[in-house]
């Protein structure tokens, strides 16, 4: 990538300005000023500073985040609050993106990525990548509604494939279960319980794939993929 470009794709400056701050001798690659804004850097290990700041120049990141509830899972959007308010600029900038959705009022672990590719595979329904929630719902879960989930529900407009729910409380007026689905369709898991007559009062995602949340992120938290998670995705994606 040239050395202007990388500034405003990291969202440093603008396209002007920076060809301004590398004209002065402001910027300097691997710890030497360069005065040539077309010079060729490698974003993910080049180091970088800016009017003496050092910058992390990495334009590839991936994102483990544990989502409140409230937030929209969206990249951006005209009037709600979304879930990249919670990260630095720069990750909107570089263009991270949720993998999927949570609804506003589900909680939990939520995958961002730059990763185009990686993002499209996992989401992708014939890669049947499992997701598990904890569900508190209304009333009592019996092995009937097991059984439903184990052999697909039929929905208004799609059969759910055959989920498994692991019932966890069984209580007179609430109940709380593990559910895991390997699809992931809009309202899925509210949607599954509904047609089997209870509601879901709180959802949050543990699991994605071979992801668990990690528990030292509050909701609202977040922390990037260690190599071995970005590893243990990509082969969850079948990544070539
Ligand atoms: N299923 C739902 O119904 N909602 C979510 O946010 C995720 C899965």
């Amino acid at each position: 990538m040239r050395l202007d470009r990388w500034l405003t794709t990291l969202g440093v400056c603008s396209r002007s300005e920076g060809k301004d701050l590398i004209r002065k001798g402001r910027v300097t690659v691997n710890g030497t000023p360069v005065t040539d804004a077309g010079r060729t850097v490698e974003t993910e290990s080049d180091r970088l500073t800016v009017g003496g700041q050092e910058v992390d120049g990495r334009t590839v990141r991936h994102v483990m985040l544990n989502k409140p509830a409230g937030l929209l899972t969206a990249a951006r959007d005209r009037k709600q609050p979304t879930v990249m308010e919670l990260l630095p600029p720069v990750y909107s900038a570089i263009g991270c993106m949720p993998v999927g959705r949570l609804d506003k009022d589900t909680t939990g672990l939520l995958l961002l990525t730059c990763d185009g590719e990686l993002n499209h595979r996992l989401l992708s329904p014939g890669r049947h990548v499992d997701k598990v929630y904890l569900a508190e719902v209304t009333g009592r879960l019996t092995e009937t509604e097991k059984a439903a989930f184990a052999a697909g529900l039929a929905l208004s407009d799609f059969t759910a494939l055959p989920a498994e729910l692991e019932i966890l409380e069984a209580g007179e007026r609430t109940s709380l279960a593990r559910v895991t689905v390997s699809e992931g369709k809009f309202h899925q898991v509210r949607r599954m319980f509904a047609a089997v007559g209870h509601e879901v009062l709180t959802l949050r995602r543990c699991r994605f794939g071979p992801l668990e949340l990690d528990p030292a992120l509050g909701e609202g938290q977040w922390r990037e993929l260690l190599p071995e998670e970005l590893e243990a995705l990509r082969e969850a994606a079948r990544m070539p």
